[in-house]
């Protein structure tokens, strides 16, 4: 059984050798809410992200989308649960040797029958979602840091899915890249309503894109909140995490 949640994480655990994650993470998110995760370096962020569309699966606990477990699911079945939640990764994962409309169309190529006309249209439309219209025919090495992470957030949208997983948007962009990235964050999700989770360890960002904050310490979810509550918790380890940041 499962609550109200559009993804919902039950006491999940998740080891690595003799290091434990996730210690019991519980965390319900939303439909159409963006949900930041802060959290130290290291402190289980992109694990517990991957988790909620089984890319990693965990050793105990459930991770329900949409009321399904997803979490003891075949490959099959997975395959069509990332096209409902698309992970924006790190470190964008374009390939080199593809334009940046090849891509985008790749996601479509691979997990659909559309015809090319088709897919064209959904790639410009992905592309312009992002604010990259006419950039199709450029190879990422023409790109800078933040054009490629517009093109791997279209390639993730380009799937038209349910909800958006994002890994550390704006890590190693210039502060107006990262205004910018965050805006966009804002105004697909307003736009979209697609639901968002964002994992990131900048306390400006999550303040600019946050409907509610997630903070991840020693394997739980110690804190969830506003960003009014978050700033005004009394909680020792939120209190450090801010003013460390
Ligand atoms: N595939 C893996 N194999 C072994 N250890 C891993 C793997 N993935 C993550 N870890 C470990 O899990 C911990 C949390 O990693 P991660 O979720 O990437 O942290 P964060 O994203 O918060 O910086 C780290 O100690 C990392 O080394
Ligand atoms: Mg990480």
């Amino acid at each position: 059984m499962s609550g109200n949640g559009f993804i919902e994480c039950r006491n999940l655990r998740k080891s690595f050798g003799a290091k434990a994650v996730l210690q019991g993470v519980n965390l319900t998110v939303q439909r159409g809410e963006t949900m930041v995760i802060l959290g130290g370096s290291g402190s289980g962020k992109t694990v517990l992200l991957k988790h909620m569309n089984g890319l990693v699966g965990p050793e105990s606990g459930e991770v329900f989308l949409d009321g399904l477990e997803i979490s003891r699911m075949e490959e099959d079945a997975l395959t069509e649960v990332r096209k409902k939640v698309a992970m924006v990764f790190q470190g964008c994962a374009l390939f080199d040797s593809m334009t940046v409309g090849e891509n985008i169309a790749y996601p479509l190529d691979e997990h659909t029958l559309l015809p090319p006309e088709v897919i064209r249209d959904r790639v410009r439309e992905a592309l312009a979602l992002v604010g990259l219209e006419g950039c199709a025919d450029l190879y990422p090495a023409e790109m800078s840091g933040g054009m490629k992470k517009r093109a791997a957030l279209a390639r993730a949208l380009v799937l038209r899915p349910e909800a958006l997983l994002y890994d550390e948007p704006t890590t190693g962009l210039d502060p107006l890249m990262t205004h910018r990235i965050n805006r966009l964050i804002r105004d697909l999700q307003k736009k979209l309503t697609v639901t968002s989770v964002v994992v990131t360890h900048d306390l400006q960002s999550a303040f600019v894109i946050a409907d509610r904050v997630a903070f991840l310490q020693k394997g739980q979810i110690q804190f969830v909140g506003t960003r009014e509550e978050f700033q005004a918790s009394k909680d020792l380890a939120v209190h450090e995490f801010i003013s460390d940041a």
